[in-house]
């Protein structure tokens, strides 16, 4: 039997894992897209590959996803081809190549899939989904603040209780070189107790070590300097406006300064929010910053940047633990019961005509019996069922149960078929 692919899996209308049926990521969708549109971001879709480069110059050739996670390959051309890690630098590269700028969009929104090459559990697959947004504009506290109380709208519009928003600012590339050296200096002499990846680190990129998994790195980096103490007097105000923003909406925060965020394109901002119920390593929900470099870099005009992304499984992940998921399941309004060949033929035709009225409907085909119809319908959770049988072809009265309450009622085909029947 052939198998999918590891790390990525099937979205399907019923499953044991609740975070893999259909429902759910429709009903994650329809919040979202509802959310958006309250915020006046429009939908953006971009390729799932790119040129390699696309990423190399945003994420930064010394990031993980770049330099570690990110699918590469060579078409038959010999272009270097990625598939997308994150949809930040595809965004800003469609704003470029399609002249968005002119056409004065500037707040996009984007739900697709995404592919880190990563070691697979709970919450982090291989392919995974992102629900973002981008905005492009003047550099204003109030754009970040806006954004951020977008998506924790979102969180709380999906009834998630348990989550902390993390924020930090990271100055400019200038600064982040300074505290760089200053990192460098702090972490020198424990060199030899540093993990691997934060040994590497030291010399390519020592922010990262900040924000290293590994319990020993974290207790060597508890008296390290912070990134505050370098952030210039208007970068530390612009800072100073988002906190500020953030408890105007009443929306709570705790100032990591650890917190550095693992793509190389931010600066100013950078936040994440963690789920605070127990789902494991991946517990990060979703995070993002300000990027006011990043137009440029990639060839378009110096327009500063601000957004969020979202991995939907994690948040589905959460809704689970946190109990909101609740009943997304819809079954159809009728479902059609005939006890006999002859008022199967007629529930056929009545089956075409509600669904011509707007009305969802299917037949009961496996047997006349009434039970098995009944329970069918009890199962797909129809709302309506509608029987009938020799005895309802002759009166031209059919029996209508609903099958939440169990009521019975009888009604003339003819007022059925009116269309007079509404759902209460
Ligand atoms: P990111 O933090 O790399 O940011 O990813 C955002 C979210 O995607 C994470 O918080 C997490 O929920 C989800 N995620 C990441 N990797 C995986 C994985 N392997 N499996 C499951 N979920 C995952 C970005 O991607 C930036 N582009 C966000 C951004 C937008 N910054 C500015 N604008």
């Amino acid at each position: 039997m052939t198998q999918r692919v590891k790390g990525a899996f099937d979205v399907i209308p019923e499953c044991l894992e609740k975070w893999r049926e259909s429902h759910a990521w429709q009903h994650f969708e329809s919040v979202a897209r509802d959310l958006a549109a309250l915020y006046g971001f429009q939908e953006i879709r971009t390729p799932v590959f790119e040129y390699t480069e696309v990423f190399t110059r945003s994420a930064g050739e010394e990031s993980d996803v770049v330099l570690k996670e990110m699918y590469t390959f060579f078409d038959k051309a010999e272009r270097s081809l990625s598939l997308r890690p994150e949809l930040t630098a595809p965004i800003v590269r469609a704003y470029i190549e399609n002249g968005l700028q002119q056409m004065k969009c500037d707040r996009f929104f984007y739900i697709g899939p995404c592919f880190r090459y990563d070691r697979m559990q709970k919450g982090r697959y291989r392919q995974f989904h992102q629900f973002g947004a981008e905005l492009f504009g003047p550099k204003d506290p109030y754009l970040d603040v806006e954004t951020i109380h977008f998506l924790m709208q979102l969180y709380k519009k999906l009834g998630l209780k348990n989550t902390a928003l993390k924020i930090n600012s990271i100055g400019d590339k200038e600064i982040r070189e300074e505290f760089a050296r200053a990192l460098q200096a702090y972490f020198t002499p424990f060199t030899r107790e540093l993990s691997p990846d934060s040994q590497r680190r030291l010399t390519s990129n020592p922010l990262r070590i900040l924000d290293s998994k590994d319990e020993r790195d974290r207790e060597i980096a508890k008296n390290a300097p912070q990134i505050a103490e370098f952030l210039t007097p208007y970068r530390r105000t612009f800072f100073e406006d988002v906190l500020k923003g953030l408890s105007s909406l009443d929306i709570p925060y705790v100032i990591e300064p650890s917190l550095v965020r693992g793509l190389d394109y931010y600066c100013d901002t950078v936040f994440e929010v963690v789920a605070t119920t127990d789902l494991g390593a991946q517990n990060a929900l979703g995070g993002g910053g300000r990027y006011d470099g990043l137009m440029k870099d990639l060839g378009g005009p110096d327009l500063p940047g601000f957004g969020f992304a979202t991995g939907i499984e994690r948040v589905l992940l959460s809704m689970i633990a946190e109990n909101s998921l609740g009943e997304t399941k819809n079954g159809p309004d009728f479902y059609l019961i005939p006890l006999s060949p002859a008022s199967k033929e007629y529930c056929f035709l009545l089956m075409k005509i509600l669904r011509e009225e707007g009305k969802s409907a299917l037949l009961h085909t496996k047997n006349f019996a009434l039970k098995k119809g009944l329970s069918d319908a009890s199962d797909i959770l129809a709302k309506k069922a509608i029987i009938i049988g020799e005895e309802e072809l002759k009166t031209q009265i059919a029996t209508i149960k609903c099958l939440s309450t169990r009521a019975e009622e009888k009604m003339p085909f003819s007022k059925i078929l009116k269309n007079s029947i509404l759902i209460t």
